[in-house]
């Protein structure tokens, strides 16, 4: 089974930028989907400190940066990854 891994980063500036919430992301999760995840908490990406990488809270999903993530865009990038079917 392939292991989708996400990393919440929980630095100050995306925790500032309501990154915290994140950290809830598999609770919405359906048992099919939640199987394939690894979430974890990260220190600092690093990302937040070039402007290029767009703006916080950030994720990482498997080597995909999620910027401004939200639940749902975490969501999105997750069952992309997965190779199910995104609405
Ligand atoms: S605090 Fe989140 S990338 Fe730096």
């Amino acid at each position: 089974m392939k292991t989708v891994n996400v990393s919440i980063c929980t630095g100050t500036t995306c925790y500032l930028m309501g990154g915290a919430h994140l950290l809830t992301f598999n609770d919405m999760l359906d048992p099919v989907t939640a199987q394939y995840v690894n979430l974890t908490g990260s220190h600092c990406l690093g990302l937040c400190a070039h402007e290029k990488n767009g703006k916080a809270p950030f994720a990482r999903v498997n080597d995909r940066v999620v910027s401004d993530a939200t639940l749902n865009k975490l969501l999105r990038a997750v069952r992309e990854e997965i190779g199910m079917e995104v609405e």
